[in-house]
């Protein structure tokens, strides 16, 4: 995971590559820069030196870091940009943006390397709502999740220049990874009808990892190895920005809401009206069946169902909050269109990770003060069936729209709680939970009641339980499924 000092030399001898065809760039001056940024293609060589000049330069604030290698071998890099790179502060939300998992749209790839370029001047040049950005969250950029498959549409658009749509947009063995995550929906739609969580459910199954691509699998290990809250990931071929669920209940394009369909919705919105044209054009794309879409956005089955998709992964299996941005119509635009692009996103890229700050947030622990991990929190009134975990700290980030909520907290050994709290629209209610032991002899509980009840009657019997009408019950929903499932290793941090 961490960087090689052997590459050193490699570095450098790129970096001076880089100067000269920059120098010979602007000698014959077609491209155009602003705020020392270039708006021109980045092949893989010229990203990683760029991605580690940028990281030099505000060394302060940034870490550049590997989640793993592609097919050919190329390392899936991650710059992360926050006050204390490298440390998960307790009670900081972690966000990411993941960029070209289709090799051949590649607007979002470069649109990554500009903000991190952005963000490292801006904080520099002390501007102060970046700098609150950067210091109150923790923000990963992956550009590329598919670096062979844009080398070979990159390839193609220097020497033909235009890209088919279809061309490298898998990886190297030809496997689109946004139909390679493990398919939770089917799962969760069982347990739809039959009672039965709608969250961390890759515990349910048993994964074979010599199944998934390396690059999928990569992505996999670092959602469980850092406990993000929020995050996109990045398409081009239409404009409009698309949230979960992408599979629809049965095999027909419907509209498929997830439990938290209006904060979906609101996120979706987040991009979409901060974007120069996405929510305002007139005009489909020119393609077949291409349509323009209300506001700029879309629930995903509404629009083409997706099975195996990151964004319905994200959302099934970890406490992270995922959706799709298509950015253009053009799955490889013209390196003269990356600056406009640039323009036209620059407000909505920021303003969505400043999104990663609404809802409730705080810290679970025992009375000691002892954090308690895999805690969990459910919304229980208005009942959103959909509940999110501590992480290894204890901290807990759960995303809401402004109201007022009945919260509940569930933790194995421990008597759960119930608050009552507010929800304003710009910052976060901060609320911690300190849970009590359960008395030893009353640990073998209700082992199904938790699971069977429903969430808006859950949250009254939560209530009763609270003031002691009620018996206790013992353990999350989550706790109990690994029993369930028996033997898995794994989960250090949180899911
Ligand atoms: C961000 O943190 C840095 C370093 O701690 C500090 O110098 C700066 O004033 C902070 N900026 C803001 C806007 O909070
Ligand atoms: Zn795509």
């Amino acid at each position: 995971m961490q960087l090689v000092p052997g590459f050193l030399p490699l570095i450098v001898s790129l970096m001076l590559q880089t100067l000269c065809s920059n120098f010979l760039r602007s000698v014959v001056g077609q491209h155009e820069r602003d705020n020392g940024i270039d708006f021109v293609y980045h092949n893989y060589n010229e990203m990683v030196v760029l991605l580690h000049e940028t990281a030099w330069k505000c060394r302060s604030i940034t870490r550049l870091y590997d989640i793993g290698r592609s097919v050919q071998g190329r390392r899936l890099y991650v710059l992360e940009i926050s006050d204390n790179p490298g440390v998960h502060e307790v009670g900081e939300p972690e966000f990411k943006y993941v960029a070209n998992m289709h090799g051949n749209e590649a607007s979002g790839r470069q649109l990554l390397i500009f903000l991190a370029q952005y963000l490292c001047d801006e904080y520099t040049k002390k501007n102060k709502r970046i700098q609150k950005l950067v210091n109150n969250t923790r923000i990963h950029l992956l550009p590329t999740m598919n670096p062979d498959g844009f080398e070979m549409a990159y390839r193609r658009y220097v020497t033909v220049g235009r890209v088919p749509s279809m061309y490298g947009r898998g990886n190297a063995n030809d496997v689109d990874l946004n139909r390679d995550f493990p398919d939770l929906n089917d799962i969760m739609y069982q347990h739809e009808q039959t009672g039965g969580a709608n969250n961390h459910l890759l515990r349910t199954v048993r994964e074979n990892k010599e199944s998934r691509q390396p690059e999928t699998q990569a992505v996999m290990d670092w959602m469980t190895d850092y406990p993000f809250v929020l995050s996109a990931n990045m398409h081009d071929g239409d404009l409009v920005a698309n949230f979960p669920y992408d599979k629809s209940r049965n095999t027909r394009k419907m509209y498929s809401a997830t439990p938290d369909d209006n904060l979906f919705r609101e996120l979706a919105l987040t991009y979409s009206l901060h974007h120069r044209t996405m929510a305002t054009r007139t005009h489909p794309c020119r393609f077949q069946g291409a349509k323009v879409f209300r506001d700029g956005v879309t629930n995903g089955a509404d629009w083409y169902i997706v099975s195996g998709g990151m964004q319905d992964y994200n959302y099934l299996s970890s406490n992270c909050f995922d959706i799709t941005l298509e950015l253009g119509c053009d799955k490889f635009p013209r390196e003269e269109e990356l600056k406009r692009k640039w323009e036209d996103n620059r407000d909505a890229l920021i303003e969505y990770i400043s999104k990663v700050h609404i809802g409730i947030k705080g810290l679970v622990t025992d009375i000691e003060r002892n954090p308690i991990a895999n805690a969990v929190i459910r919304v229980t009134g208005p009942s959103i069936a959909h509940d999110v975990t501590t992480a290894a700290d204890g901290d807990f980030w759960r995303l809401l729209l402004p109201g007022v909520y009945t919260v509940t907290v569930h933790a194995r050994g421990y008597k759960p709680k119930t608050v009552v709290v507010p929800v304003r629209r710009y910052r976060p209610t901060k609320v911690n939970f300190i849970l009590k032991h359960l008395p030893k002899e009353s640990t073998g509980c209700k082992l199904r009641e938790l699971e069977e009840e429903g969430y808006i009657l859950g949250g009254f019997k939560a209530a009763l339980r609270q003031f002691g009408f009620l018996g206790e019950d013992c353990d999350g929903l989550v706790e109990r499924r690994e029993d369930v499932l028996g033997n898995r290793e794994d989960t250090t941090a949180s899911p």
